[in-house]
């Protein structure tokens, strides 16, 4: 079996496939969609990052692929339903770099707080500037994180250590950590926060979640970061509000047009502005956090190659059974409809196949059974369970 890792993945995620019996290709970028389409020809296993969009038009033409990891947070580059339906494992790092954007965002919020930028580009330009107009300390200012997930709660609690007064806002119900406020909406997080942080997920409600509006009901001197997913802002908007000194300054990481590999012009109306950082898309880029989405998504993806273990799939039931000696495990995703484990036993007993070990999990439409079996049975056992109508996939793991 062949694994292709695209877009610069950890080593980490290299040899943990290759000592699950998989031939490892990489290459360093993302591929356009023809391109992609040719290279997943005999590769059971993709290794992606975020540049990567795989559309169900290149999943339908990729008949060898068993699983999707994608080596980072975001998953909403692949069309999730079409993978589903196709009985493919998707994986992904819900954790790995969560601390990363943490610090990242709090580094920017004081950089910004304090000119820093500026102050550190007239140093370069051999300029003398000691002057305390405009620097202030974060202590005290209050801080308004749109998004209180994994990276919006860690970042509250961290904030709150420096000193900073903590509100929120979130669609989904969530708990307060330490002495963080929850807000009923985002207007009253807009009308109370210093600093407004953004971050939410990737859904496509959030596009254009921050434009005229939003920006214009931010407080005059404020300041915005986007950390996030770069389709949630209006960068137009953003820049007429610091043009206009409505907003003091912005640090903004990800972009609705990226470029795809290093050294590629980065085109953006934020260039060029003073006390605005620009990064690319570094928020979740350390060298610890890349080490660690390589080892927890290439252990996901060796433990489903292996074992059929789908355990923290992002799409499929999530199953995990102890693997046995002398058996071989039957690994069938189906239509979760009322039936299918009857007939799937019923083939089995009809060819005296006994089941040593049996596990199911359900999710929505699909459903995941493995089934492990002792190693004397027919082709015909397999064939059958494949011709079942509800089956979407089945694999023989020895
Ligand atoms: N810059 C980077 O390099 C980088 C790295 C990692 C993650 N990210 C991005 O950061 C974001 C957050 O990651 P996470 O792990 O904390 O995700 P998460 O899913 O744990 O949290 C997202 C939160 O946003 C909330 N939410 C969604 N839409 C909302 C809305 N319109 N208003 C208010 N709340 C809303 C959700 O209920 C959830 O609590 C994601 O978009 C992810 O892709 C960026």
């Amino acid at each position: 079996m062949k694994a292709l890792l695209l877009e610069k993945i950890h080593p980490a995620a290299v040899g943990l496939l290759e000592d699950a019996g998989l031939e490892v290709v990489q290459r360093p970028s993302a591929l356009e969609e023809e391109d992609l389409t040719a290279a997943l020809s005999g590769v059971a296993v993709l290794g992606i990052r975020s540049k990567t969009r795989l559309s169900a038009a290149v999943l339908a033409a990729a008949p060898d692929l068993l699983a999707v990891g994608a080596f980072c947070i975001g998953t909403d580059q692949i069309d999730l339903p079409a993978a589903s339906a196709l009985g493919l494992a998707v994986f992904n790092a819900p954790y790995s770099n969560t601390r990363s954007v943490v610090e990242l965002t709090l580094a920017e919020i004081i950089a910004l707080t304090r000119r820093l930028t500026e102050k550190d580009r007239t140093m370069h330009a051999g300029t003398w500037d000691k002057s305390a107009a405009g620097a202030h300390e974060v202590r005290g200012r209050t801080l308004g994180i749109v998004g209180y997930g994994n990276i919006g709660a860690q970042l509250s609690v961290v904030s709150e250590a420096l000193g900073m007064r903590v509100v929120f806002y979130d669609t989904a119900d969530k708990l307060a950590l330490g002495n963080a406020r929850r807000c009923v909406s985002l207007d009253e997080l807009l009308e109370v926060s210093d600093v407004v942080s953004l971050h939410v997920d990737g859904r496509p409600s959030n596009s254009s979640l921050f434009g005229e509006k939003e920006f214009s009901q931010m407080r005059p001197g404020s300041l915005f970061l986007n950390l996030c997913r770069g389709f949630v802002i209006d960068h137009d908007a953003l820049r007429r509000h610091l043009v206009s000194g409505h907003l003091a300054g912005a640090a903004v990481d990800v972009f609705p047009d990226e470029p795809r590999s290093a050294g590629e012009e980065f085109a953006s109306v934020l260039r060029g502005l003073p006390n605005v950082i620009l990064t690319p898309h570094i928020g979740g880029s350390t060298e610890e956090a890349q080490a660690d989405i390589g080892t927890f998504v290439g252990t996901k993806l060796a433990d489903f190659i292996s074992h059929g273990s789908t355990s923290l799939s992002v799409n499929l039931p999530q199953v995990s059974l102890q693997p046995a000696d002398g058996s071989h495990r039957l690994a069938h995703v189906h239509s979760n409809i009322p039936g299918v484990m009857a007939e799937i036993n019923s083939v089995l007993a009809a060819h005296d196949v006994n089941v040593e070990a049996q596990l199911l999990g359900t999710r929505g439409e699909l459903g995941y059974v493995l089934t492990d079996i002792g190693v004397d049975y027919s082709d015909e056992v397999v064939q059958q369970l494949r011709a079942m109508t509800p089956t979407v996939r089945l694999r023989v793991l020895s």
